[in-house]
């Protein structure tokens, strides 16, 4: 994906106007580097020394037990965590220095969360045009236009003027998902998006997902789905006990694990 061109993305479809100048660094600098990131909660060390770049482009997934600290991770990314120490950067921006705004690192690094949650008194449209509105400043129908184009781009352009009551959980997930992407995000962070949902209403989610692969977006991945790490992941790390076991794209590690722990690992997972 290292030919991307920053104003287009591989399906040549325009991004917002600002995206020439959101685009830090080089081509071929990692999109966001995290280096010896630690993270307590009391006496238990949740992320003991996290080291990982991620490209532009490339997805990573995210696996591990329970506990692993998995959702650490990823909330450290943007900031919904604080890191106890080391650094992130998203391009040359350092996401974790204490005069970056949270808020602006979470226009660039959306995240969907297992747990869907829209606003219920809103249409699928009005949950998306709203962030759009406030923190974008859109006129209402510039924010029209773009909640609409999102909501086709998931799938949902009939659904624009449903409420989430009126959607089957799936559907939310993808309004979610439509939501993040409507502020231009330079990384997507998904934190199980499908694991709430049956096995049907997980494929609607998990084609969206393998389409925002197919256009090149970076996204970093916790998924117990490990037919979309297969299909879609560029690099897969096992995390247990707060620290990279081990990494490596997915034939790789499904195939041919180099550590014990690993190997255990997705033979449990085979086994449910
Ligand atoms: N806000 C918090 N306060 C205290 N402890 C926390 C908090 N968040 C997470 N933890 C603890 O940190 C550890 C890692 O949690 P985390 O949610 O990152 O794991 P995970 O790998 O995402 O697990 P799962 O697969 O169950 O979602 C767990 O022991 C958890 O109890
Ligand atoms: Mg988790």
């Amino acid at each position: 994906m290292s030919d991307r061109t920053e104003t287009t993305d591989s399906t040549g479809r325009e991004r917002g106007a600002d995206a020439s100048t959101s685009a830090r660094g080089t081509e071929t600098d990692p999109l966001l580097r995290i280096e010896d990131v630690r993270k307590s909660y009391g006496d238990e060390e949740v992320l003991r020394g996290i080291d990982l770049e991620i490209d532009r482009g490339d997805v990573e997934v995210l696996v591990g037990p329970s506990g692993s600290g998995k959702s650490t991770l990823l909330r450290c990314l943007n900031r919904l965590t604080e890191v106890d120490s080391g650094h992130i950067y998203l391009g040359e921006t350092e996401v974790t220095a204490s005069d970056t705004d949270p808020n602006a690192v979470r226009q660039q690094i959306g995240m969907v969360f297992q747990d869907i949650n829209l606003f219920a008194h809103l249409t699928a449209r009005k949950n998306i045009t709203l962030g759009l509105r406030k923190v974008r400043g859109l006129s209402k129908e510039e924010a029209r236009q773009r909640a609409d184009s999102e909501l086709e781009r998931v799938g949902l352009a009939d659904q624009a003027d449903s409420y989430p009551a009126q959607l089957s959980g799936g559907q939310k997930q993808r309004v979610g998902i439509a939501r993040a992407l409507a502020m231009d995000p330079e990384v997507m962070l998904f934190d199980e998006p499908t694991s709430a949902l049956d096995p049907e209403l997980s494929n609607e989610v998990l084609e969206v997902m393998q389409g925002l692969v197919a256009e090149g977006m970076t996204m970093v991945v916790v998924t117990h789905e490990m037919r979309f790490a297969r299909g879609g992941a560029s690099e897969i790390t096992f995390l247990a006990e707060g620290e990279i076991v081990e990494r490596g794209p997915p034939e790789r590690l499904f195939e041919n694990p180099e550590r014990e722990r690993t190997k255990r690992f997705f033979e449990s997972i085979r086994h449910e």
